[in-house]
């Protein structure tokens, strides 16, 4: 008679490589015997994959343990996890914190946490945070079963930019590239199992440097040869720093099909004063003239950034030009966020902070523009013709719900849809946060 399976609570914080991780970290536990399960109440092992990039990300992990307690209280042998950001940043300082955690894994040790797991039950309390030197890529499981057409896949990992407000470096560590060849292996089983859309992950993607069969290859080659694959139809990359948009990238842009006119190109600040402060090492006219570029190879991409308000020293004209470079650039969406100093971070050190109002304040304004923006890109859609790959059905009887070209939600009736069909739609209308869309073609 079979054991009957154990049950794990995965809940993931942050960015898209977090859950890209929580997917591989499933994968190893499967390969254990463990189910995953939404509910944490009939978890035998909760795992937390955190992030640290800002104060209140990594204390809503501090208040998600707590509420964890009454869980614990009710099943003494539920086993407690914490992976990521935070478990790499603050190590063994979260369990003095909160005693009920079982184990603490850094984001470079995933492979070893069926091991730690084992370890709880014999009673121990593994804490393991060291960068190792294997590749723990090579000892997790290989990709099984993708349920949906897209999927996101990690090329490249950390981050040796050290600009002044940002932990990565030191949670990520330095930048690695994996293997050109893994990735494509990877990326050919994920098609393989029906995935048609890839992501490529990096903190620094654009900076990829993989070893290739050939040499060293750059994100533009990766994409080519990935471009190569049959059934895989659209390729997309996040995050890139503006630096490292080189020629050979915005060439592949102009004349790699498969490669999506929607580029993240993250700039923080229009002001050249705190853009020196962040460290950025390029200033907002070399990021104007690195967009008239872009839309010179590809002319219908859409762009999206990230923004800080409230970065130390930031006056009323530093952030009048971060309003500036906005109207400049037109992007068609944006994330943005009020400075939060980490420890660790050299900016963090600075006493001349920005009053909370006063950041709240531009904050607001800021978001305000975007989302002008935002919706006028939307609005802009209407009458164009653009490709979807559905994923999903929608709420309503015979709708379906894909994401366009440039990643926005399109939802559209139609006969036959599923998952993983590309079609060519034309859009009809707007809502706030999706475009609704008939089917041009049979597809
Ligand atoms: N405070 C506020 N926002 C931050 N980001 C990174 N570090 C901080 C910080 N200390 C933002 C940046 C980055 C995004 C992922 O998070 O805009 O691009
Ligand atoms: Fe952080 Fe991105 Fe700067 Fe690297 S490039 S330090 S990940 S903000």
């Amino acid at each position: 008679m079979s054991e009957t399976p154990k049950k794990l609570h995965i809940k993931t914080y942050g960015c898209q490589m977090n859950v890209y991780d929580s997917e591989r970290m499933a994968e190893a536990m499967g390969a254990k015997g463990y189910e995953l399960t939404d509910d944490p109440a009939q978890a035998d092992m909760v795992l937390l994959n955190t992030c640290h990039i800002r104060e209140k990300a990594a204390e809503k992990v501090y208040s998600d343990l707590g509420r964890l307690k009454p869980f614990k209280d009710a099943k003494p042998d539920l086993k407690i996890g914490v992976a990521g950001c935070v478990a790499q940043a603050e190590g063994e300082e979260i369990r003095r914190r909160m005693p009920l955690v079982d184990l603490v894994v850094g984001s470079q040790n995933y492979h070893r946490l069926p091991d730690m797991v084992q370890a709880v039950e014999r009673g121990e309390k593994p804490v393991d945070t060291e960068f190792p030197l294997e590749d723990k890529f090579d000892h997790l499981p290989s990709r099984p079963q993708a349920a949906r057409p897209t999927a996101f896949l990690t090329v490249q990992e950390g981050c040796d930019k050290f600009c002044a407000f940002c932990v990565v470096p030191y949670t990520r560590g330095a930048e690695i590239s994996r293997p050109g060849g893994k990735v494509l292996t990877e990326a050919q089983k994920l098609v393989d199992k029906g995935v048609r859309e890839i992501t490529l992950l990096g903190q620094n993607v654009n900076g990829y440097h993989g070893e290739g069969p050939d040499g060293d290859w750059g994100l533009a080659r990766l994409v080519r040869e990935l471009a190569k694959i049959d059934g895989l139809e659209r390729i997309r990359y996040t995050t890139s720093h503006p630096n490292d948009m080189d020629d050979a990238l915005i060439a592949a842009h102009a004349e790699e099909r498969k490669l999506m006119p929607y580029l993240h190109l993250p700039v923080q600040s229009g002001s050249d004063r705190i853009l020196k402060a962040m460290n950025r090492k390029h200033t907002a006219e070399d990021y104007l003239r690195l967009i008239e570029k872009i839309r010179a190879a590809r002319p219908d991409m859409m762009l999206s950034g990230d923004f800080i308000v409230g970065f130390p020293g930031e006056t009323d004209q530093d952030f009048a030009d971060t309003m500036e470079l906005i109207r400049a650039v037109n992007y068609g969406a944006a994330f943005s966020f009020k400075y939060s100093p980490r420890p660790g971070t050299p900016a963090a050190d600075r006493k001349d902070v920005v009053p909370a109002e006063v950041a709240d304040a531009r904050l607001q304004e800021l978001q305000a523009l975007v989302t002008l923006q935002q919706r006028s890109a939307q609005e802009g859609m209407v009458g164009r013709e653009v490709g979807v790959l559905f994923e999903k059905p929608g709420r309503l009887e015979g709708q379906w719900v894909g994401k366009s070209d440039y990643l926005q939600a399109v939802h559209v009736r139609g006969e036959g849809l599923r998952p993983g069909i590309l079609a060519r739609v034309r859009i009809t209308g707007t809502a706030p946060n999706s475009l609704a869309g008939e089917l041009v073609a049979d597809f």
